[in-house]
């Protein structure tokens, strides 16, 4: 059989707490299609830089570097500074391993309580790719003066023409698959340069899709149509940062930012994908296992499709849909009072 190497990183807060239940799940499924998965786990985490000065060691990346995929639970905790965190730890996986698409689907499921009025299931499924690599998310730019009254921070965005093609032609490529429409989020009218950039890139790209529909919208008015009529969404392409915050307003749609699952893919392959719920280690309500576990387990469905096993994958998302329709199990933040550990052995009973 097929062994699968994958490298768990738990992380910090609920991350450590919504990773064992992907785990669980895998394991089954794993049993259940004939796959074996054997799981390195690494400790990195902000307890790691509190004890040893960084969020990994030196060769890190050199660790990963062999593995099919890597599953990820959360990274930063208060008590360490976000942008050291982060940038020890997760966005340097993203850049090394070229993981330049972030792809996160959204779906409201049957079951689910959206606060959204229109919201409603079967109706709602749609996915965001991000721009996973560069963007507004640059080193460029500067602190000086500090704490002087002619203090000044400056953060350079960055658009390349290669880094932008390549994760349009994933979009469109993904909206012709799934024989639907493409959206391109904006704001050209405000950011004058990267912005009209990006849309004359995605006209470019678009004439070799005449088979998708596209269009645009400024990221303003894009954020109240996710709300307003979050259906007619199919694929929605966007920079890194508007990606970022779409992709959470869209999981609220669907009713919690605890569900929503996200790749950052590698398409070529030659390096791992990393696999991750999108939501952060949710200081708040740390250390009393009542996180929601969906999103994580999602993730690892979508880690499942990567490794060439659609068909385990598929089981995973029936699997989520049948808990949320059927019973009446589920963590806080969807209304139940299930813990972390209760939500994910009613949903492998369903599996
Ligand atoms: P967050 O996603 O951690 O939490 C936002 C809110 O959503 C909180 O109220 C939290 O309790 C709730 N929530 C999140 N996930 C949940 C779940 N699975 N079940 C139930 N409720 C859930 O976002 P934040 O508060 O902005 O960030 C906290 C820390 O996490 C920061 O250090 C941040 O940088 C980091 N973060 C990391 C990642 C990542 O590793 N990919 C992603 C986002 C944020
Ligand atoms: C995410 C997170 C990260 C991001 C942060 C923690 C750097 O919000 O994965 O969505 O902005 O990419
Ligand atoms: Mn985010």
């Amino acid at each position: 059989t097929t062994k699968h190497r994958i490298a768990l990183i738990p992380g910090d807060g609920i991350g450590a707490e919504v990773l064992p239940s992907a785990q669980q799940v895998l394991d089954v499924l794993g049993r259940r299609h004939g796959f074996g998965l054997s799981y390195t786990s690494y400790d990195w985490s902000c307890e790691r830089y509190l004890r040893e000065g960084a969020m990994m060691p030196d060769d890190g990346i050199d660790q990963l570097r062999d593995k099919d995929a890597i599953l990820l639970g959360a990274v930063g905790y208060p008590g360490v500074p976000d942008h050291v965190s982060l940038w020890g730890l997760l966005i340097p996986i993203r850049r090394s391993f070229r993981q330049y698409v972030n792809l996160r689907p959204i779906r409201v499921f049957e079951g689910i309580d959206s606060p959204v009025r229109g919201a409603l299931p079967g109706e709602v499924d749609f996915v965001v790719v991000r721009e996973n690599m560069e963007g507004e998310y640059s080193e460029v730019g500067g602190r000086l003066n500090r704490g002087f009254p002619d203090e000044i921070a400056v953060q350079e965005a960055v658009f390349t023409r290669a880094g932008v093609t390549r994760v349009l032609d994933y979009a469109f490529t993904l909206a012709s698959r799934r024989g639907g429409c493409l959206t391109s989020a904006t704001k050209s009218n405000g950011i004058v340069h990267t912005m009209p950039f990006w849309d004359q890139l995605v006209t470019e790209r678009a004439a070799s899709f005449p088979q998708v529909t596209w269009d645009q919208e400024h990221i303003d008015a894009l954020a109240a149509k996710f709300v307003l009529e979050p259906a007619r969404f199919d694929v929605v392409v966007a920079s890194n940062l508007f990606g970022d915050i779409l992709s959470d307003l869209a999981a609220a749609v669907a009713g919690s930012i605890g569900v929503a699952p996200a790749a950052n893919l590698n398409p070529e392959r030659d390096f791992p994908s990393m696999f991750e719920p999108v939501h952060g280690s949710a200081p708040d309500i740390a250390g009393q296992k009542i996180a929601n576990p969906l999103g994580a387990i999602w993730s690892a469905a979508m880690m499942l499709d990567h490794l060439g096993h659609p068909a385990a994958a598929k089981d995973i998302t029936d699997a989520i849909a049948s808990v949320l329709a059927k019973t009446d199990v589920r963590t806080r933040d969807l209304g139940g009072t299930a813990t972390t550990a209760e939500f994910t052995d009613k949903l492998i009973e369903l599996l």
